[in-house]
């Protein structure tokens, strides 16, 4: 069984549609997405009715449920007052704008899906998919966090020897083994922040007895999302952070 898992395209329409036709070469027997589907980019409506029409169901992200909630915050976490403004820009901008048909598909998203790519009838693998941790969808799962972090994850998310959890929110992509449970953060189709303006994604592969992961980036029309985001009245901090792959400074998500 061979997964794509696409992640934090905030509402980043070129993004979604390249990150798309990636997707399609490679086949996947199915597509998920793990969350922040809106916020930051000026395309939310079009993003969601997007991955309705494919028929690509996924998580709640903390920007989706915050959103579907009319919440004060997004949950976001910033570490200057920049980082503040533009998140604070960016988060009512997307509630004054997003239909009502578009905050109840965010507020119907589930915290977390499992899967069993081997079928019901086995007892595992399983296959986890949240958009942050298993506990909370705003905590940032960075791949410097020491072995005991990812034991205590793969604790409350209930996994065991031979499974795989995949999550992204923080927009930097990575796969690690601790034991042998597999990890994949799955990067940001929409937002990258490495400093590699391509967006990425996961194909996640299920093989007897072995989990084969890679990573995907793929280039995209980053000048019109740059341009449009401008276009729409969102700070224009945010479309320089789209060009620079958002290494130098921005608002976390
Ligand atoms: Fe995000």
């Amino acid at each position: 069984m061979r997964l794509a898992l696409i992640s934090d395209i905030h509402a980043n329409l070129p993004a979604l549609e390249a990150a798309l036709a990636s997707v399609r070469s490679e086949a996947p027997d199915a597509v998920y997405h793990l969350g922040d589907l809106v916020g930051y980019g000026p395309w939310p409506d079009e993003v969601v009715a997007l991955l309705r029409a494919e028929g690509i169901a996924g998580v709640s992200g903390n920007y989706d449920s915050t959103v579907a909630l009319d919440a004060e915050h997004c949950g976001c976490r910033y570490e200057d007052p920049l980082q503040e403004r533009l998140s604070h820009a960016s988060f009512e901008w997307t509630k004054q704008r997003v239909s009502a048909a578009t905050r109840w598909l965010l507020g119907a998203l589930p915290f977390r899906i499992d899967l069993r790519p081997a079928g019901g009838h086995a007892s595992g693998p399983r296959l986890v998919f949240v958009h942050g941790t298993p506990t909370l969808n705003t905590l940032y799962w960075t791949e410097d966090r020491p072995d005991s972090f990812f034991r205590k994850m793969a604790g409350h998310a209930g996994l065991k020897d031979g499974d795989l959890i995949a999550y992204g929110h923080t927009h930097l992509p990575y796969v690690r083994r601790v034991d042998d449970v597999t990890y994949v953060n799955c990067g940001s189709v929409g937002k990258p922040k490495d400093g590699d303006p391509r967006g990425s994604y996961a194909i996640v592969e299920h093989q007897p007895h072995a989990w084969s992961v890679r990573i995907v980036r793929f280039d995209y029309d980053v000048a019109r999302a740059a341009q449009a985001v401008r276009d729409q009245g969102l700070p224009s901090e945010l479309a320089d952070l789209l060009v620079s792959g958002g290494a130098v400074v921005g608002p976390d998500s």
